[in-house]
């Protein structure tokens, strides 16, 4: 049997949706957008937003829509998507890495030691449907004047102690690519409780002038348009989206049962306070620096995993950080441990209980065959 790592959850709604924008003839960013814009908002609970064309984009648009400039320094957790700790770099400042808790979450406790006085922000990213100490770290971001950027690109409708992802900092930013609870195929959006900042994002997103159609321009800005045809994908997706969420929540459940009664392995659990949790990917959690070994037995059984964020203190794209002790290897041993033995099982909305079956008896048959043997 194929199990593959990812299939979108899309079909003839969306089909049909964005039929909508050919009956009309307008396909750019127009009134489906702000539509879909609207009910962004109300199911995040922020004040304002814009879309931007991916999560890359929005982050770099969050962050220069807050004024992080070249010198400044980021606090980004060491196990994230690279596009976490690039947005920081292409913005010329420089992302500075603090290791993760088991959880693979930011660890709050390991901020002190990167502080500097260029530290003008901190990035906390919701991973995998799990959410980091929140008021821990606003505490700290308080106690340090430092800017709180969300990246809650894997965190479309997650709540935390009844907050939204997405609300608990001055800016965040999400992604609707593919593989998201909800997506556009492409897509990206940034929110924000704050009026100022809200005016900033609108400049910086149209070419640095408020209103389409003018030439003239006050500011420096860019093009983050998206298209109608995404907002028309986004807005059928809505309308699916309670059933996205029961269906990965009972995915996460059936693995969790299946793998239960293992000595081996167990799957990744949220805390008590996030509701409504939507795990992004379920996670299985090895043991013995098994991830790898596992990886390739799966994949040999016709089973596609994926491997967790390579930790970004080693990635050879940020060669260049390595002079500062701040990146040396051993403030990093938690994430370093997730690398070796986190692994990411398919979990997509429409896997079958045959399928998530399937997985489990061939990692059990793993074990069974003895498992690490390097
Ligand atoms: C944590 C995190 N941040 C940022 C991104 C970037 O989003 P996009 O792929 O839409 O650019 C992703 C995408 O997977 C992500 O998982």
């Amino acid at each position: 049997m194929k199990v593959p790592q990812f299939m979108p959850f899309v079909a003839m709604e969306e089909y049909e949706s964005i039929k909508r924008c050919f009956e009309t003839n307008w396909i750019t960013e127009g009134p489906l957008s702000s539509e879909f814009n609207k009910k962004i908002l109300k199911i995040i609970n922020a004040k304002y937003g814009v879309f931007a064309p991916n999560g890359t984009l929005a982050l770099i648009l969050a962050m220069k829509a807050l004024g992080i400039k070249p010198g400044d320094e980021v606090i980004v957790p060491n196990l994230t998507f690279f596009a976490s700790a690039s947005s920081v770099e292409f913005l010329g400042a420089k992302p500075v890495f603090v290791d993760v808790n088991k959880d693979s979450q930011l660890n709050v406790a390991d901020c002190k030691r990167v502080l500097s006085s260029k530290t003008k922000a901190i990035m906390p990213v919701h991973l995998f449907g799990l959410v980091p100490d929140m008021s821990a770290l606003k505490k700290f971001a308080t106690e340090h004047n430092l800017l709180i950027i969300e990246d809650a690109a894997q965190a479309f409708g997650i709540k935390s102690a009844g907050q939204s992802c997405g609300t608990f900092g001055d800016i965040a930013a999400f992604s609707f690519f593919a593989d998201k609870s909800l997506t556009t195929a492409e897509g990206g959006f940034v929110a924000t409780n704050d009026k100022e900042i809200y005016d900033k994002l609108l400049f910086l997103r149209n070419q640095g002038r408020r209103d389409r159609g003018s030439f003239i321009h006050p500011e420096m800005g860019y093009n983050f348009r998206i298209t109608d045809i995404q907002s028309a994908i986004g807005l059928a997706q809505l309308k699916k989206f309670d059933r996205v969420i029961k269906n990965k929540v009972l995915i996460h459940s059936k693995y969790t049962t299946l793998l239960n009664n293992s000595e081996h392995v167990e799957i990744l659990q949220p805390s008590s306070d996030i509701n409504p949790f939507i795990p992004f990917r379920v996670i299985l959690k090895t043991k013995s620096n098994e991830a790898e070994q596992l990886m390739t037995y799966l994949q040999e059984c016709d089973v596609e995993p994926r491997g967790f964020f390579y930790p970004l203190h080693k990635q050879p794209a940020f060669d260049f950080l390595k002079d500062d002790e701040r990146y040396d290897d051993i403030h990093f041993p938690i994430s370093n441990h997730i690398y070796k033995n986190y692994i990411c099982l398919p979990s997509f909305v429409s896997i079958n209980d045959e399928q998530i079956e399937y997985v489990t008896k061939t990692i059990n048959t793993y074990y069974q065959k003895g498992g690490n043997k390097k």
